[in-house]
């Protein structure tokens, strides 16, 4: 039998202006973890087993577009050998549809378990490749980002790459003249000088990423110079929150992530779950405090410290909050 997990990650800073070319930072969140395990069978059947979302089927049955068929699928491809004769089954203790990487986070253990199984190299590049075109099922236009910063499984900036076309030039990074996607992304690794805290609190309302990003980018067509400003906006932040980071000058990002917040609301992405998760932790004492992901419902992430953290984890509960965990980053 062949075994992987990847992470659960939260965006920093960044999100949706990331998918238009500006910089975000994301991090791993490694105790909340997809799992799955590929055993060899005495058929030719490929079958698909995921408890936690209820699922079992047969791979021959599933439609091209479903998620973990697709990576099965890819991930042959990528090896050059027929799917059949295994079991390949998941589990996973990262909530869905809460903005914490579910969906690229069971692709990249499938992916990890079935080059295992196969026993092949793979780089961390060639699965977070792989499971960036499941990400495309979700959303027709992901950034790259989740993918990436679960199968590096470290801290990362993360700009998309820009379009390359003989007749646009756009700062989407969406599509060449022919439709297809480029995809030169620029993923650069970070020190974080100073380990910091974060609180993740689930505003316990599910929310798809294709909807927000789907909405913004009607908004964007409609207005751009407004959108492109926020979009410049937000990519300074992200690019000043890295420099904050590196230099261990934690005190400065929670005004950084209340600034974000702030634009996330003006694209219209936030709701009054989350504004209110945001306001709990602020009024408790949270450094900062924004959506992370695509927002209209997720999870809200605060920036504490040592002395405030149980204040902040009880006020956002009070305040509704589901679930509420803590995570250190560096
Ligand atoms: O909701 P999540 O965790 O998949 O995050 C999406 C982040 C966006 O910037 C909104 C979309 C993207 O593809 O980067």
């Amino acid at each position: 039998m062949s075994k992987a997990s990847a992470s659960g990650k939260i965006i920093l800073f960044g999100e949706h202006a990331v998918v238009y070319g500006r910089p975000a930072i994301a991090v791993p969140v490694s105790h909340v973890r997809a799992q799955a395990s590929v055993h060899a069978t005495h058929d030719d059947e490929v079958t698909i087993d995921a408890p936690d979302i209820a699922r079992a089927f047969a791979l021959r049955d599933a439609p091209d577009d479903d998620p973990l068929a697709t990576i099965i699928r890819l991930t042959c491809a990528q090896f050059q050998v027929a799917p059949r004769g295994f079991r390949v089954q998941v589990r996973s203790t990262i909530p869905v549809a809460r903005g914490l990487g579910s969906g690229a986070a069971v692709s990249v253990a499938v992916a990890r378990a079935l080059a295992d199984f196969f026993a092949r190299e793979v780089s961390r590049e060639e699965i977070s490749a792989l499971a960036y075109e499941v990400e495309r099922l979700h959303h027709g236009t992901p950034s790259g980002i989740d993918n990436t910063v679960i199968a590096f499984e470290q801290p990362v900036y993360f700009v998309r790459g820009r379009t390359v076309s003989p007749t646009r030039t756009e700062q989407t990074g969406m599509e060449t003249a022919k439709g297809e996607n480029v995809r030169e992304s620029r993923i650069e690794s970070f020190h974080v000088a100073r380990p910091f805290t974060m609180i993740i609190a689930d505003t316990g309302v599910p929310a798809l990423t294709k909807v927000a990003v789907g909405d913004v980018r009607r908004a964007w067509e409609q207005n751009r110079d407004e959108y492109e400003t926020m979009f410049n906006h937000i990519g300074t932040l992200a690019h000043n929150a890295r420099v904050m980071i590196e230099q261990g000058a934690n005190e400065e990002l929670g005004g950084l992530m209340t600034v974000n917040q702030t634009w996330l609301t003006l694209l219209g992405v936030s709701s009054p779950e989350i504004q209110t998760l945001v306001d709990a932790a602020m009024n408790a004492g949270a450094r900062g405090a924004k959506l992370s992901g695509g927002g209209r419902g997720g999870n809200v992430i605060a920036l504490v410290d040592e002395v405030t953290q149980d204040n902040v984890m009880r006020a956002m509960r009070s305040a509704g909050a589901r679930d509420v965990m803590v995570t250190r980053v560096g």
